[in-house]
């Protein structure tokens, strides 16, 4: 059985927050923040718009884009740090209020990797034959967990959701190949601060690590699809920064046209960030059916994880 998209919904709050507002706080500038890491603007959420918020009106979208019903999903799994409350979940929370079900439902917590995690969880679910369509969601908050006396994160974080439905597809599409990882050893440097609840971040061992690993991991799961970067139509890496997607790409050898950019509108949306980004593709006709996406992932944990999938119902 070939298992991948079947529907797709993205959403990215109202309220856009140029560069220029933390000048008025922070000893920074717009000059900086735009070449230092590609932002010039993020989404936040108003402060009584949660996670479950952001992911409920992604979701909303990937079901009719799937043309299904709520109660045609079976499973729910949401990725997030940045959940409403510890419990009950996100996940939780999305059941009732779309109107599922009363099915299995979870909240998936592996930081900016997190969407890739719930993807491939759920390709099992549907691949094993016990579940058909698991709506699988990236959905965080990240203004709630910014340090905002810190200049070197404040400036990094957005808002933002999407989701998937993950079914059986056509043959030859869904997801081909994928890799997952992680290293507990490189927690420290980033991890929720339990002192302020805030994000605590050492941005030059983060940025080390991730150029390695978005390079890795993505020609690991390139490989394990025997494909070549030739065979490659659009490269979406996580949207952390522009200086470490660059360097993903070029270990990659991909075209710059072939990447996708969408950091400067959204900022770091952790497990928003890639479908935000293939939300933006899909509005510019910038991805069609049968086009070959590598998706690639890393963060907190430290963690990490890169998918292929050939795009289609
Ligand atoms: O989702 C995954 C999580 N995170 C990431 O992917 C982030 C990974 N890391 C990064 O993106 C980069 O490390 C940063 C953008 C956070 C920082 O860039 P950097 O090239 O690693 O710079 P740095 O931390 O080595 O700092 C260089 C200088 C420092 O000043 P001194 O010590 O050289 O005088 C910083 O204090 O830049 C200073 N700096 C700033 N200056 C103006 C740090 N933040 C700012 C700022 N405005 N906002």
């Amino acid at each position: 059985m070939d298992v991948g998209i079947k529907g797709f919904g993205a959403y990215a709050p109202e309220k856009v927050v140029e560069n220029a507002y933390f000048e008025t706080f922070l000893e920074t500038s717009d000059e900086w923040i735009s070449k230092m890491t590609g932002i010039k603007q993020r989404r936040w959420a108003d402060e009584d718009e949660e996670t479950s918020d952001l992911a409920y009106q992604a979701s909303v979208r990937a079901i009719k884009d799937a043309g299904i019903e709520p109660t045609d999903i079976d499973m729910i799994i949401v990725a997030t740090s940045t959940g409403d409350f510890p419990f009950p979940t996100v996940a939780n929370i999305l059941q009732d209020r779309l109107g599922i079900g009363k099915v299995a439902s979870m909240d998936q917590l592996a930081a900016c990797s997190g969407f890739m995690y719930a993807m491939i969880n759920a390709k099992q679910f549907v691949q094993s034959g016990d579940y058909k369509n698991v709506l699988v969601v990236g959905a965080d908050k990240l203004s709630k967990i910014t340090d905002f006396t810190d200049r070197s994160t404040a400036i990094l974080f957005g808002d933002g959701a999407g989701a998937v439905v993950i079914g059986e597809v056509s043959e030859g599409r869904g997801i081909l190949s994928y890799e997952l990882g992680s290293d507990g050893s490189g927690a420290e440097y980033l991890y929720l601060n339990p002192d302020n609840g805030k994000i605590f971040m050492n941005g030059r061992e983060v940025f080390k690590f991730a150029v390695r690993i978005m390079g890795e991991a993505s020609n690991n799961a390139v490989a394990k699809a025997n494909l070549e970067p030739e065979d490659i139509d659009m490269f979406i890496p996580h949207q952390a920064n522009i200086r470490i997607m660059e360097s993903a790409r070029e270990r990659l050898g991909i075209p710059k046209e072939k990447m996708s950019v969408s950091v400067d509108k959204f900022g770091n949306t952790s497990a928003a960030s890639i479908p935000l980004s293939i939300a933006q593709e899909l509005e510019n006709d910038r991805i069609k059916d049968d086009d070959v996406l590598v998706l690639v992932g890393f963060g907190g944990g430290l963690t990490w994880g890169a998918v292929t999938i050939r795009w289609g119902k």
